[in-house]
């Protein structure tokens, strides 16, 4: 039933995020809301808190205070007391599994196969039989131009072929958000390519997406917004055309100079 009411779902919201480790506050109230197939892009100088905030929505990371809502299902929220509380064990674990990561290491199964690393989550975690799942890891293999590599060993495949079936394999949990930690920063620049043409893609087809990145041209055509934060804070956020053409504070302009 997609409809315009559908078409605006929320589907992440945080509010207020606080989280330090130790001494070292990281993340210093932060706000954002994400609906259905847009695309966040999230740029910034390093040890701003990019990762941290990412790893928040999956709960990689456990946030002090403030609220996170996936799908208008509270994962935290704080409570009397003014300290996040997390949705039990398995609510959390139901709600997480609405979304999907991918990392800049890729961090595939170095001793599985291409075809085994897209179907074992499915498997251990949504206990589906190898013969349901095979037909739609295949399928997604061949969206990221990858049929032909099912039968390989990670260490046997370039970094961008590698970035791209860690993509598909978080794909294979079919999930309704995907989380991108700058998924193209540890690729030579002629790989970098064709793995953002694979996001590029997916956000065609209207995937929900928060992307860490340094990409400032696949944030500028691919995002619907984008946020720039510095010292765990969001300095400047606005739809791509805005941000990139008309930033109105010193820090983003000056972070915008140095990327060009
Ligand atoms: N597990 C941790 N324990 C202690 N400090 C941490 C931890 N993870 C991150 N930090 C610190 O938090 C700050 C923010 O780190 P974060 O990785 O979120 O930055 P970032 O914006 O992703 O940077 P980069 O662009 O380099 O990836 C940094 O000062 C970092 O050293
Ligand atoms: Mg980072």
């Amino acid at each position: 039933m997609a409809n315009t009411t559908n078409d605006a779902q929320v589907m992440l919201r945080m509010h207020d995020i606080h989280k330090s480790f130790g001494e070292l506050a990281v993340l210093k109230g932060i706000d954002i809301e994400v609906r259905r197939g847009e695309v966040l892009a999230i740029i910034g100088p390093s040890g701003s808190g990019k990762s941290t905030l990412l790893r928040c929505i999956n709960k990689l990371e456990t946030i002090d205070s403030g609220s996170i809502e996936i799908e208008g299902e509270f994962l935290a929220d704080t409570n009397e007391h003014g300290v996040a509380e997390y949705a039990d064990l398995k609510k959390s674990r139901e709600l997480l599994s609405h979304t999907g990561m991918v990392f800049q290491q890729f961090n595939l199964f170095p001793h599985m196969t291409v075809i085994e690393n897209l179907i074992e989550a499915p498997m251990q975690v949504k206990s589906m039989k190898k013969a349901e799942i095979l037909p739609y890891a295949r399928e997604l293999l061949a969206k990221v131009g990858l049929s032909d590599r099912a039968d390989y060993y990670p260490s046997q495949l370039s970094g961008g072929q590698q970035q791209r079936v860690a993509i598909a394999r978080a794909l294979c949990m079919q999930p309704d958000i995907m989380l991108f930690d700058e998924p193209t920063s540890a690729l030579d620049p002629e790989l970098t390519g064709e793995v953002l043409k694979t996001m590029r893609e997916l956000a065609a087809e209207r995937m929900t997406m928060v992307v860490v990145t340094h990409e400032m041209a696949f944030a500028r055509e691919a995002a619907s917004q984008v946020i720039f934060m510095a010292d765990g804070n969001i300095v400047e956020q606005g739809d791509p055309e805005t941000f990139f053409n008309r930033p109105q504070e010193e820090r983003t302009k000056a972070f915008l100079k140095n990327m060009l």
